[in-house]
């Protein structure tokens, strides 16, 4: 024991006496001819991307090469891809230049990834600080300083408004990001029920002390592991798959009646509660629906919903796997006034490298948790980098860009809406997360637009169930009015066509 305070201590002069050691990585980092070589390469980017300035048609022969590649890539895969996007690799804010030797407008971003747009010349130069050090992957046994930086960073966002949030695990997926959030949720839970067991000398607050229910909300998208299957409420995406999980589902805040939406969601939940004391181990929630439909909630439905749920002890995780950065503050619990509420957190996507925040109580008390991989150097320098931007743009705060952008952009779709009545309705979605009802809301309709508005050179993709809706992610760093109006015009083309089609 002696020994080791003093060997710890010896280390601690060490480093003391020392502590302008040079390391040679920083002296590689700072050296002139790397500085020499991102100069270089900023400016070939620059004059090539400023020349994707609009959107652009294929080319019959691109077309035919790009066409084949797909056909190789479904044999490949096993399964086509669900539309015919091919990146060439180079964009221009919210351009991005596809292998058919078409430019598109992209206002999807990959499903809210590329929140600003394509090539931006800040990401590229953090790509290449990733690309010189001296792993691809940071992780388990091999982290790095950034990985440091980047949960410091998290933690600090998430706990700005009173949020217990101490802790930040990285991870490759939305989908491991919840996937640890159920974990630590549902060890919290059950080893709370062994210790009341133990003090109550053996009586716990359920019957065999697990606590293995889940609720969630319909239309729920959590990922496509086992378990977020079986959370996940589309019957088509859990087939032939076990249910590894009980879940019961709540309805949503309905935007055509949020009063009456909301005491549906509280009876049940309270029935839920009695039916099953002691058996959740977390409430789940998107505090936007996302693959469900881009339906907003609020503060009060959201209060009357986890206050019962605090009384009944059950831990409440939301996801921002998709909300993260598209409202008023970084997080949308921040936007809806829920920091008291949030107890496991999960973000991806735009972060590039994805998240799950807890707090100090959810620690868990045994390894349930490690991973070789946490994310790629380039996920996690890029996700710093991406934070910054959001910042710079000033998308959040009093005058947050984002909800001055959901405006415009909502009052051009409402325009669009005079024109043609019958193509398009609201709601129209919550800050940065855009959408709209298109035609009779089928499946087949939204659809039929979707690949029209490829066509034509817009990019929007399907969400919700009944009705079928078509969303939006513009890159919140750098989109403009302009980038808005731009959209609205090939929209405008798009709907003109749809019509024709479904007529
Ligand atoms: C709300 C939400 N949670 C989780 C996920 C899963 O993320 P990933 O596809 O990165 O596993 C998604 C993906 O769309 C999502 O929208």
């Amino acid at each position: 024991m002696k020994d080791t305070i003093i060997t710890h201590q010896r280390r601690h002069l060490f480093v003391a006496a020392h502590p302008e050691t040079p390391l040679q990585s920083d002296a590689f980092r700072a050296d002139p001819r790397i500085a020499q070589a991102r100069q270089l390469i900023a400016e070939a980017l620059a004059d090539h991307q400023s020349k994707l300035t609009d959107v652009r048609p294929t080319g019959a022969a691109a077309a035919d090469a790009n066409q084949k590649m797909l056909d190789r890539f479904g044999k490949a895969r096993g399964g086509a891809t669900f539309w015919p996007y091919l990146s060439a690799g180079l964009g221009n804010g919210p351009f991005v230049e596809l292998a058919d030797g078409s430019v598109k407008l992209d206002f999807i971003g990959g499903i809210g990834v590329h929140g600003s747009g394509h090539s931006h010349a800040s990401m590229v130069d953090a790509a290449i600080d990733a690309a010189i050090e001296d792993t691809v992957m940071q992780g388990n046994l091999q982290q790095h300083p950034p990985s440091l930086t980047m949960s410091e960073r998290m933690v600090k966002l998430a706990c700005e408004s009173g949020a217990n949030l101490q802790h930040c695990l990285l991870s490759t997926s939305g989908a491991m990001a919840n996937e640890n959030a159920l974990k630590i949720a549902m060890h919290y839970q059950s080893l709370k029920h062994v210790g009341q067991a133990l003090k109550q000398g053996g009586q716990s607050t359920n019957h065999d002390g697990k606590a293995d229910r889940i609720i969630a909300f319909d239309n729920a998208f959590a990922g496509r592991t086992l378990a977020l299957a079986a959370l996940t409420d589309r019957p088509n995406y859990r087939m032939g798959l076990p249910l590894t999980i009980d879940v019961d589902y709540l309805p949503f805040l309905d935007p055509h009646s949020p009063a009456k939406s909301q005491r549906w969601a509280v009876d049940e939940l309270k029935r839920l509660l009695d039916r099953h004391p002691g058996r959740y181990a977390a409430f789940w929630a998107e505090p936007i629906a996302g693959e469900g439909g881009y339906y907003g909630g609020s503060h009060e439905f959201f209060r009357a919903l986890c206050e019962p749920l605090r009384e009944a002890g059950v831990p409440i995780i939301f996801d921002e796997v998709q909300s993260f950065s598209r409202t008023s503050r970084p997080f949308a619990f921040q936007h809806y006034g829920l920091d008291e509420f949030a107890d496991i957190v999960t973000v991806g996507k735009i972060t590039q490298v994805c998240v799950t925040l807890f707090g100090e109580k959810f620690k868990p008390k045994g390894p349930i948790l490690s991973q070789t991989f946490t994310g790629s150097s380039s996920m996690i320098s890029c996700g710093l980098k991406m934070l910054d931007l959001l910042d710079e743009a000033e998308c959040f705060g009093e005058n947050s860009q984002n909800m001055a952008r959901h405006e415009y952009f909502v009052s051009r779709l409402e325009s669009l809406q005079q024109k043609y009545p019958d193509l398009i309705r609201g709601p129209y979605g919550e800050g940065m997360m855009i959408a709209f009802t298109p035609g009779d809301g089928s499946f087949d309709q939204a659809k039929t637009l979707m690949e029209t508005m490829y066509e034509i050179g817009i990019l929007g993709f399907v969400c919700g169930a009944d009705p079928v809706r078509i969303r939006f992610l513009p890159p919140p760093a750098i989109t403009t009015n302009d980038h808005i109006d731009a959209a609205i015009e090939l929209l405008d083309q798009s709907l003109q066509k749809f019509a024709g089609l479904i007529s």
